[in-house]
């Protein structure tokens, strides 16, 4: 047995407690010894604290710096704001990074894709600040800040570096908004020549669209403001196979929260047919952020073989398993 860890658990709504079940039984089964603080937020706590992020779940993380955390339904349109943003902005969680990968046994389009996207987490159009003009007219502010683009920017060039990737493109929309995506580009253009082992290129977000679909293959780290890096992120999972395969991590200075791309899926919850990689594959991320490499590579091997083996998959990749047969295959593998 390793050290002890202790680390937040949000199981989170609708899969949220399927998928977080296995992923920690997963790491369970592969030694590795984290005692969890398990912590609800969201609409079910809402009615008991006023609140669907309540004190206690922002006092567990500020105690333990680390959190495993499934999604979240936020209601759309009306309604508390969204926990996860909350939660990202509450911590300065600053980068967002969703590794996008193909896995042979996964039926797709393509079979190279190997992308990271490094979405800013905390400002552009999801910072809040919104309201109505009379009853004619609503406005929500774009906000980007020099000072969390080069943040962000840096993140992405030294993940970069670290990962042994060759490439950076930034992602913006600066032929139209001029000065807040104008600041973005430029300001990571100015990073870039700090790092001149990695190559740099920009992409205007609706051409960067295309080219994914054609060649998503040609592309490697792609660093982008808050709501395109939303939205690619989904457009990137539907590249190798589906919402079910994209892990995800939320990282700020020295706390961070590990979550897959995929939020509650309400119309597959309670149902035992969730496809758990996702969050597997979050929990292998924190693992290597933890110091677990060997154990995150264990689990990562185990995951790709029982996806490469094609017999013990869920519905969503064309297979008839449930969450816990295709858990328990994994584990079967970590032996
Ligand atoms: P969704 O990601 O929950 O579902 C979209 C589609 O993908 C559904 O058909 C669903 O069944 C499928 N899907 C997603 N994850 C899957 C998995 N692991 N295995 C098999 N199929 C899977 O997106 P949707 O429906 O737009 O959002 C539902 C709720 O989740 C909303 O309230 C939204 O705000 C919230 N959400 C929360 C996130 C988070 O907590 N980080 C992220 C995204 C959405």
């Amino acid at each position: 047995m390793s050290k002890e860890y202790n680390i937040t658990l949000i199981p989170g709504d609708g899969i949220g407690p399927e998928v977080t079940e296995a992923a920690t039984q997963i790491i369970k089964e592969a030694g590795v010894n984290i005692k969890w603080d398990v912590v609800e937020a969201g609409a079910k706590v809402m009615e008991e604290y006023n609140t669907p992020l309540p004190e206690y779940v922002i006092e567990s993380i500020e105690k333990n710096k680390i959190g495993l955390k499934g999604p979240i339904t936020t209601p759309v349109g009306k309604g508390f704001r969204s926990v996860n943003v909350a939660l990202r902005q509450k911590f300065n969680l600053y980068a967002n990074v969703r590794p996008i990968k193909t896995y042979k046994g996964i039926k797709s389009r393509y079979d190279n894709v190997d992308l990271v996207i490094v979405r800013e987490n905390t400002e552009d159009l999801y910072g809040g600040i919104e309201h109505m003009i009379g009853d004619y007219a609503a406005e929500t502010i774009k906000l980007i800040t020099k000072e969390a683009t080069e943040k962000i920017a840096k993140f992405a060039f030294e993940y970069a570096r670290n990962e042994g990737r060759k490439k950076v493109t930034v992602v913006h929309k600066a032929n139209i908004m001029k000065f807040s995506d104008g600041l973005f580009l430029n300001t990571t253009r100015n990073v870039a020549k700090n790092y001149p082992d990695i190559g740099f290129e920009d992409m205007i977000v609706d051409a960067m669209s295309m080219k994914l679909v054609q060649n998503p293959e040609k592309y490697d780290v792609l660093v982008m403001p808050n709501l395109y890096g939303d939205i690619l992120s989904d457009m990137g999972a539907g590249l190798v196979g589906g919402l079910g395969v994209v892990p995800g991590a939320n990282i700020g200075k020295d706390i961070a929260i590990f979550e897959s791309v995929h939020g509650s899926a309400p119309d597959i919850a309670g149902k035992g047919i969730a496809n758990p990689v996702a969050t597997i594959l979050s929990s292998v991320m924190m693992l290597k952020y933890i110091g677990e490499t060997e154990a995150a590579s264990r689990i990562h091997n185990a995951v790709s073989r029982v996806l490469e083996e094609g017999k013990k998959l869920t519905g969503d990749l064309g297979g008839n398993a449930t969450t816990k047969e295709f858990t328990a295959e994994i584990i079967k593998y970590l032996k």
